[in-house]
């Protein structure tokens, strides 16, 4: 069990140094700082949240689940500022929206069906979608849109 462990660390290590040396190709968001903090906190807020969850299925509290689950569910949401939300490309907004559904699921199921292997299995499933999004987008900081002569492109950013 620990060999497997330490076995694929080792594998995560190697892939990361070798595409390290390659120039990240996924979509750029171009943020302000405070849009990048306020994605990048939800997005620890996400990391948290599925760790207190799986810890409480270890200990099968099936109330528990569902009390960590639904603050990462819809309403989390609803708190995101507009101005972020109009400047989000619409494929990342509804893979976002979704990930955002699938824990209000998750905490509803867990309050009436008190199963912990559905609830793993939902877990599962959903944390595909954090993999996807990871997998199509970074975040890049730039001007303010509204600075007057603003150039929005990533490219004037790479010193
Ligand atoms: C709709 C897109 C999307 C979804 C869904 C998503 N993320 Fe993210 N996440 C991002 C982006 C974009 C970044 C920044 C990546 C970058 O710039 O390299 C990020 C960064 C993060 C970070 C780093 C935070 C930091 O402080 O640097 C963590 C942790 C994270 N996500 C966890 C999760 C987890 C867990 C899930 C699923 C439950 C999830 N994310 C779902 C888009 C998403």
């Amino acid at each position: 069990m620990k060999k497997t462990f330490a076995l694929s660390l080792s594998f995560i290590a190697i892939t990361a140094t070798v595409s390290a040396h390659e120039v990240d190709k996924r979509q750029v968001l171009s943020f302000t700082e405070i849009q990048r903090n306020h994605v990048l906190t939800e997005m620890r807020a996400f990391l948290t949240g599925t760790q207190n969850i799986l810890d409480a299925l270890l200990r099968e509290d099936m109330a528990a689940v569902a009390r960590y689950a639904r603050p990462l569910g819809m309403g989390m949401a609803h708190k995101a500022e507009d101005d972020l939300k109009a400047q989000l490309p619409k494929e990342f907004m509804q893979l976002g929206m979704s990930v955002h559904k699938d824990f209000d699921q998750i905490a509803m199921d867990a309050e009436s069906l008190k199963d912990s292997k559905h609830t793993l299995r939902q877990l599962s499933e959903s944390m595909k979608k954090c993999n996807a999004c990871h997998a199509g987008y970074q975040i890049r900081v730039t001007e303010q849109p509204d600075e007057p002569g603003a150039h929005p492109s990533p490219m004037h950013h790479q010193h």
